[in-house]
Parts: structure tokens; sequence; C-alpha cells
């Protein structure tokens, strides 16, 4: 392998998200969009007479031949594991967005199958690269904070009943899942990534407002291995629009919370001891278009310096099932009424 290898990306599912991989390939010099495929073939043929490249209504086919190295998968979560682990057998580097599954073993069956095909699985966690993202997990892994007591993140956003009636799997517990497991698991990803390991978690959750089977609001308290405590809160039924998504952390020597609608604003910033990175706070603010943010990008130029041998996956498939694990655990004890611990009993 050399530092200038170049690689082609192959991608499933031309929906809402697609745009952003679109857009952050095209920005990243040694990677390429080869081929696309929907089973609509409307958004496929869009897609790929945009792209210029050949589109296909069938995945087998695509993955037949197209030339690629890389799989990136942005179909209905539930189909992720499915189709990561076709890639996976035709020896393709996978690229799943989040969550990488909506159960424990179809996501080890993922992982397991990227394992057997030597080839590397990254689940798109592109929140943790907002910049004022990596200035808290800096403050974090430098101790600033001192002892952490107490965390939150809070996900008040707006998703109207067309948004769930969009797509006939959205807010199923076969393919989707509800507030949790979609739209804020990035924020639950954020809890166990920046404070993490949970030791237990106790929720409740509720479908207030919109017809979906899963939840549409729920709220989580988490105790953490290291003694702090945390809490979530997450709704789609915020009038009119999004409000916030933030992350917030108390410890001994440091006060920090990272908000905006998008943990896009660092809103305060408050450390016993001065360090270089607090004069790198306000150029860290950015100003997202949508709530997916600038990060797909960021996440690319990663994938691609891991396939080239430099650098380590800032999400693989086993990063990516952490997270998946807490939100299984939030459901597991909103459904039963009882404090779950984890790691959860197989
Ligand atoms: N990283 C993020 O911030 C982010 C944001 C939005 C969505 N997502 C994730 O991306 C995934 C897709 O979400 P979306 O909002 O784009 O959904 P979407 O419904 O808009 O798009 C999914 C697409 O997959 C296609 N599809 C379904 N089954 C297929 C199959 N067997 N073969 C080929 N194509 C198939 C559908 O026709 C549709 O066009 C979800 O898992 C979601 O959680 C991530």
């Amino acid at each position: 392998m050399t530092s200038s290898q170049a690689f082609r990306v192959a991608l499933v599912g031309c929906g809402r998200i697609s745009r952003n991989h679109f857009d952050a390939i095209a920005k990243v010099d040694g990677l390429s969009v080869s081929a696309v495929c929907d089973v609509v073939g409307q958004r496929a043929k869009e897609a790929g007479e945009k792209l210029g490249v050949p589109w296909f209504t069938s995945y087998e086919t695509m993955l037949r031949e197209a030339p690629c190295e890389i799989v990136t998968v942005m179909t209905p979560s539930g189909l992720h594991p499915a189709h990561g682990i076709l890639a996976a057998r035709a020896a393709k580097h996978v690229v799943c967005e989040k969550p990488m599954a909506i159960t424990l073993a179809s996501a080890d069956d993922l992982v397991h199958a990227c394992d057997d095909a030597n080839v590397k699985l990254f689940v798109v966690k592109q929140n943790r690269l907002n910049p004022p993202v990596q200035l808290l997990k800096r403050a974090m892994d430098k101790g600033r904070f001192g002892k952490i007591y107490l965390a939150n993140t809070t996900v008040r956003w707006t998703r109207p009943q067309e948004y769930y009636d969009q797509a006939p799997w959205r807010g199923t517990w076969e393919f989707d899942g509800g507030a949790f497991m979609n739209q804020a698991s990035h924020y639950v990803d954020l809890m166990q990534w920046l404070v993490g390991p949970v030791e237990s978690v106790i929720a409740k959750t509720a479908t207030l407002a919109r017809k979906i089977e899963a939840e549409d609001t729920g709220v989580a308290v988490l105790r953490f291995r290291s003694g702090a405590l945390g809490t979530i809160e997450v709704t789609m039924l915020t009038y009119p629009k999004n409000l916030e998504g933030s992350i917030t952390i108390l410890g001994e020597k440091g006060t920090a919370k990272i908000g905006g609608t998008a943990v896009n604003k660092v809103e305060h910033w408050e450390f016993a001891d001065a360090d270089a990175d607090d004069a790198l706070v306000e150029a860290s603010n950015t100003n997202p278009t949508s709530v997916y943010g600038f990060g797909h990008e960021g996440y690319y130029r990663n994938v691609l310096s891991v396939l080239r041998g430099e650098a380590v996956a800032d999400t693989d498939g086993r990063g990516g099932r952490k997270s998946l694990e807490l939100i299984l655990g939030i459901y597991q004890s909103a459904r039963t009424g009882r404090e779950v611990p984890l790691p959860l009993k197989a």
C-alpha cells in the first residue's frame, strides 16, 4: 500500500442522507464514487446521472458489476447488517450509516462478517468530528474536568408526521426504532464516548403525538462506571422547530456545554486551569444547514487514512456497537420498568 492509493466507493440507498455522502466523497482526494443503487429506480437514476456513474436497482448486481473497494450502506437501519454482510463477502470495506444495526445479534454478525473477510468496518458517527465536540473530547482526555459529577444530553427536535410518512420503515421496530435509535443516536453515542462506560440505565419512553410504533419522546438516567450520573432527554415534538441538540459535562474543575441545534456551538466553557485549547473555542463554532452537520467529509478522510494504513478508525464496528447496546438498554428499561445493567446479557 502506498499513501497515494485511491479507492472507489459504491453506495446503496439514495435517500435523505445520501447527498451528504456524495458531497463528502467529492471533497476527498483519493476517494471517488463508482456506482449508486436504490430499489427506487428514479432515485438511483437521478443520483447516477448527477454523479456521472452507473446506477443500479439491484444491490447484488451492483456488487457483482461495479468496480469498487468500499461499499457505503445508507439503507433503512434494519437492513444495514444484511447489506454490510453482502459487501464484506464480496471483499469490500464497509462504511455503514448509523445505527449499524438495530439488534446486537445482527450488529455482531456484521462485525464478524467483516473480520472473516478481512475488510474494515466503519460506522458513521460524524458528530464526534464537530470541532466543538473534538475540543470537549480533548478536555476530557486531558482530565481538565477532574472528577466528573454529571453529564446531560438533550435533543429537542421537531419531526412532523410527514417526515415519518415519507418512508414506511420510519418509526417501525423492525427497521428503525424511535427517537433514541434514530434521531438521537449520535447523542447517546457522545455520552458513552465522552463519559462512558455506562454501568446501568433506567428509562421511560412514550409515543405522545406521532403515529409510529416506536417512541417520539424519552428520558433516561445513567450511572457511569466512574460513579458519575447522567441524563438523556429526547423528543421529536418540539414546537415549532429544532431547539437544541446539546451535551453538558459538569466536573470538579470544569463545566462545559456544547449546544446549538446539533452540538455545533460552545455555549459554556469554564475550567479551573487554562489550556491552549481555550483560544480555539470561538473559532470552533459552526453553523450547519442541517442537524447532520459537516462531519461526513472528515469521516471519509479518516476512512481513507485507515485504508492507507496511516490512522486508526474514528468509529469501527466495535465502537459503533457500544452506543447500540446503550440504546437497547434504554429500550429494555422502558419496556420492563427496571434498571438495566450494562453490558446487556446475551
Ligand atoms: N449520520 C446521520 O446523521 C444520518 C442522518 C440521516 C439518516 N441517517 C441514517 O441513514 C440511513 C438512511 O436514512 P435516510 O433518512 O436517508 O432514509 P431514506 O428512506 O430517505 O433513504 C433510504 C433509501 O434506501 C433505499 N432502499 C431501501 N431498501 C433498499 C435495498 N434493498 N436496496 C437498495 N436501496 C434500498 C430506499 O428506497 C431509500 O431511497 C438510516 O439508517 C438513517 O439512520 C444517518
